[in-house]
Order: structure tokens, then sequence, then C-alpha cells
């Protein structure tokens, strides 16, 4: 059986370094607040209680996050990681095992966590531990014959405390009876006056609770943000994480260092993403889609065949098969695309359906749209679909053809194989299978000279 696991979140840091009123765990790595990738681990791992410690920014921290599965604890003033713990402990139940994270450290994969859970749930200590080269700053394992005897913080650490290379990530799981009792023991007599939860291994030292040491694959899986180029440097290791995940399910990124998502992105067979493209929000592109340079795609279904030229920037849509797009289209929120749509350089279409085959392929505007099939669209042509205080809709139905230059004054309704002629102001309903038209007679003035420039006078 599984035991109740439960996790704390540290978070009540200030990050001063960060430079910046928001507190650290809300700065944002691809897309979404630290403390939300943290969640999100917490989640995966199966948690049955999530509780986030926090404290600098004041209720700014519960506010961006509260979604009704966590629970928050303020620690007002922060007298370290100890004290951070100590200010959870009543939210804890005895029977279950305590895993304890970390707001700034987003990235440890649930793989490296599961195995500390795991010594746990079977009464021992679990520790994430990590060898670094450069190890200043960190609290260093001091072992005795291999066994792990205490943690000593940097700076109450000896010269040859500071040798050792193996380092406390902070990240630990134990049995929450222990931990209650081990946190009323902490004192704070040492070089920074704190109570370090670090501590707590050299009680389960005396009290002959086995401690078992775990690695993380990656060393950046432990690391944590302090300031706004950790932040960007974890940031860059989290997206060549993201591509090499695609290009391992055979996408093909033609540059993985230059590609964002801040999401979810879903790929069918033989995707190709050119480079400088940005994925929000869910994101899903079906068999042989073509991605052009400068994309930005935020929660759109791309149907399967579809290409994209650079510059095409689409929010809230659906694609369907077999449609052209870009350069520079924009596709804003609420518009479906069939099959076989094209749409050009310079067309914006806004909360509208456009049904299979039809083009628009030059310089035009389609709002509040209903289009038909086989429509052709002229270049320059514009619904104008607001009049100073409400939205009206369109209607184009099935093969019509509207010239160049036109305005549809909404609502308005063009019927089945009408043609608009180039330049019309429609502000009436076309009939079907009709040529409408609203255009000045052209008229030649035969004779008529360009006046001439006068001379000044002196
Ligand atoms: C801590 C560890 C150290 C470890 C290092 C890894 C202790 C005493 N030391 O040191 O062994 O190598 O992390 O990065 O635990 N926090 C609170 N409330 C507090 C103090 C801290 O919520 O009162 C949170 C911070 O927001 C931060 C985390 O705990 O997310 C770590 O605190 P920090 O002060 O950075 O600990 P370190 O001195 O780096
Ligand atoms: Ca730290």
């Amino acid at each position: 059986m599984h035991p109740r696991l439960e996790i704390l979140i540290l978070a009540a840091g200030r990050g001063t370094r960060m430079r910046s009123d928001l507190p650290k765990v809300l700065h944002k790595l691809a897309g979404r607040p630290l403390l939300g990738h943290v969640v999100a681990t917490a989640r995966a791992l199966g948690a049955a209680k999530t509780c986030v410690v926090y404290g600098f920014g004041g209720e700014a921290v519960p506010q961006a996050m509260a979604d009704g599965t966590l629970s928050f604890v303020l620690q007002a003033e922060q007298h370290g990681t100890g004290h951070a713990v100590k200010q959870a402990l009543p939210q804890l139940a005895d029977d279950g095992v305590t895993l304890v994270l970390y707001g700034d450290v987003p990235l440890t994969h649930t793989t490296t966590l599961a195995p500390l859970v795991a010594a746990a749930g079977s009464g021992k200590f679990g520790l994430l531990t990590v060898n670094l080269a450069h190890p200043d700053g960190y609290g260093r394992i001091v072992r005795e014959n291999g066994r792990i005897v205490r943690i000593v913080e940097h700076k109450d650490a000896s010269p040859a405390e500071r040798a050792i290379q193996e380092v406390n990530t902070g990240i630990l799981a134990v049995p929450t009876r222990h931990l209650k009792r081990w946190i009323a023991e902490l004192r704070n007599d040492n070089a920074q006056g704190e109570y370090y939860l670090t501590d707590i291994v050299a009680l389960a030292v005396r009290d002959d609770v086995e401690i078992e040491t775990h690695q993380p694959q990656h060393d950046w899986e432990v690391l944590g943000v302090n300031s706004k180029a950790q932040l960007a440097g974890l940031e860059r290791i989290h997206q060549n994480e993201v591509a090499q995940r695609l290009l391992a399910g055979g996408v093909t990124l033609l540059d993985p260092a230059r590609l964002d998502v801040r999401g979810s992105l879903v790929c069918g067979r033989d995707v190709t993403i050119d480079v400088n493209c940005v994925f929000e929000g869910r994101v899903e592109l079906g068999d042989g889609v073509q991605i052009g340079a400068n994309c930005v795609l935020r929660n759109v279904a791309i149907a399967a065949g579809t290409r994209l030229d650079a510059f095409t920037l689409i929010d809230d849509a659906t694609v369907g098969e077999a449609g052209r797009l870009g350069p520079f289209s924009r596709i804003r929120p609420g518009t479906r695309l069939a099959r076989d749509v094209h749409v050009g350089n310079f067309v914006e279409i806004k909360n509208s359906d456009i049904d299979a085959g039809s083009k628009i392929n030059h310089l035009s505007y389609v709002g509040d749209t209903t289009m038909g099939q086989r429509v052709n669209i002229g270049a320059g042509t514009i619904t104008c679909n607001y009049d100073g205080a409400n939205k009206h809709r369109t209607v184009i139905e099935d093969d019509v053809f509207v010239g160049s230059d036109t305005q549809l004054v909404a609502p308005v309704t063009v019927g089945q194989g009408a043609t608009l002629g180039a330049g019309t102001t429609l502000t009436r309903d076309a009939p079907p299978g009709e040529l409408t038209l609203s255009r000045a007679k052209q008229q030649t003035i035969s004779g008529w000279k360009r006046p001439a420039k006068q001379k000044k006078e002196g």
C-alpha cells in the first residue's frame, strides 16, 4: 500500500537578486510561474496534499496560484528552512510521508523524486544530493566511512568540509511523524542564526533512521532561480529538453535552439517547424503540417497537410486539412477554417467560419463572417462589422466571387453564386447568381489640361 504523500513547497524567500516587485516564484519559465512547475510536479507524483509556504509579496502568491487544490501557509518572517517547514506541520497527517520541494527549483523530474518518496514510504530518510565541481554556497554532505552523518551549511563549514563536493539539494522525503519530532528540536545557534531544515539529518542519524541518498539524472534538475540570468539559463535548458523530446518523436526542427514552447505542443508524423516559432497554450499539429519561420500559435489545432508560411499568427482557432496560410496572415479568436482554405498576406480573420476551398489571398479584413464553400475574396475586401456600438454578421454563401476593394457593410448577405464588382460598397443584400456593384459611372473629359505651375512674382 502507498502511504499518504504530502508535499511542502517552500516559497517564502524574497528573491532580492531578481530586482523585481514580483515574488520570485511568480516569475515565469515557459510561460508559467516557477511555482506552477513545482505544483505540476507535485500533482504528477500523486500528492494527497500540497502545501505552499509563502511570505514575501504578501497575498500575491496565494492569489496567483489558488485553485482549490493547494493549501497555503504564511511564514510572516523568514527564520530559515526549518522554520518554514515548522509553519506547515499542523497541516500534515502523522501517518503520511512528507516531500519537501522549493518554489524556485522548477525542473526536477518526477523520476528523480519517486525513489525519495519510496524510501520515506518504507520508513527511511530520502535525501537528494548532487556532486558539484564548484560547491560554494551549498550545504555539504558529511560522511564517515561512506555513511552520511550530517549536513553542514557553507557558512558553518570548516576548510576541510568546504572541500566536499557532494552537496545538499534541499529536496528530501521523510516519514511525517519523524519530521514533526525533529523540527521541534531544531536550534538556531549557527552562523546565520536560522533554523536549518538540514539539521534533521544529524537527528535522523542519532535516531538510527536510515538515510538513503539519490542523485538526479541531470544536475540542472536541482538548479534554483535567484537572478534573471539564472531564470534565462533554466528557460533555455527547459526549451532544449522540449525540443529534444519533439525530435525524438520524429518532428523536424530546423534549429532546436530556436524554438519556444510555452504550454503543450502535440505533433503528428512528419511535422516540420522552421526557426523562431512560439507555441503557447495547447497546440496540435496534424500529420505533415509545415510551419514556416517566425510563426506564433496559441491554442490552435491544425489539421493534416496544412502549410503555414512565415510570420503567421494564430490565436484560439482551428485550421482544417490541406490549408495554405501566410506569409503574414493573422487569425484571431473564434475562427474556424475548413479544409483547403487559402489565406494570404496581410489578411486578418476574426470570429468567422470559412468553409472548404475558399480563398482570401491578399490584404483583407474578415470579421464576424459566415463564408460558404469555394468563395473567392478579392484583394482589399473589408467586412464592416462594427457600427461604432454593435458588431454585425456578414454571410457570404457558396461560390460567391467578391471583386477587389469591396466593403460589405454588415449585417448583409451575399447570395449563392453572386458576383460583387470591384470597388462595391455593399449596404443591402446581394441576390444569388447576379452581378451586383455600386460604382460611379466612368467618364472621360476630352481636351482637359493639367494646371501649369504659376511663376512667382519678383
Ligand atoms: C539551502 C540549504 C542548503 C542547500 C541549498 C540548496 C538549508 C539550511 N540549507 O540553503 O543545504 O545546499 O538550500 O539550494 O536548508 N525559504 C523559506 N523560508 C525561509 C528560508 C528559506 O521559504 O525562512 C525558502 C526560500 O524561498 C528558498 C529555499 O527555502 O526557496 C531555500 O532557501 P535559501 O535561503 O536559498 O537556502 P540556502 O541558504 O540556499
Ligand atoms: Ca538558495
